[in-house]
């Protein structure tokens, strides 16, 4: 675990600091690998039950490898209604995946969360980490074309 040590040393190896750490890990690895999960319960003496449900919480959290560019749809109410279905379908035929899933070239994952908190300027699609408010499917192309 030479590869995640500095991580857990820089945060003095306290419990308290789990989420930094788990962010720090995702991070190098772009997910949370299951070994790294077990070493830091073993490390901080945190039950794993406990870090896999901060892992599954937090919608910046992966347990599964992802692309290089994350791309999350909200599928909350107010953007349901101004079309976030219609993106999120547009976003599965360009790629080939469904939501939870990564493109075989590991460029992309698609994945969809309920409600952002900025629902008056939905819809929104996060791209990287930007939130980009009125979406529209014209968009789609400009994004997949590394534009946003
Ligand atoms: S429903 Fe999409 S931000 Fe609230």
């Amino acid at each position: 675990m030479k590869r995640v040590e500095n991580i857990f040393l820089r945060y003095k190896y306290q419990k308290d600091n789990i989420i930094p750490i788990l962010q720090n890990i995702q991070k190098q690895f772009n997910f949370l690998p299951t070994e790294v999960l077990k070493y830091a319960s073993q490390r901080l003496k945190i039950p794993l039950s406990k870090i896999y449900s901060l892992a599954t919480f937090y919608t910046t959290f992966s347990l599964k490898p992802r692309g290089k560019h994350l791309i999350t749809i909200c599928m909350g109410t107010a953007c349901h209604v101004r079309g976030s279905t219609a993106i999120l379908n547009e976003f599965e035929r360009k790629l080939s995946i469904k939501p939870g899933a990564t493109t075989k070239d590991m460029n992309y994952s698609l994945e969809t969360v309920n409600c952002l908190g900025c629902c008056a300027i939905g819809p929104i699609v996060v791209y990287d980490g930007k939130y980009i408010g009125e979406f529209k499917l014209k968009d789609i192309g400009r994004i997949l074309k590394g534009r946003a």
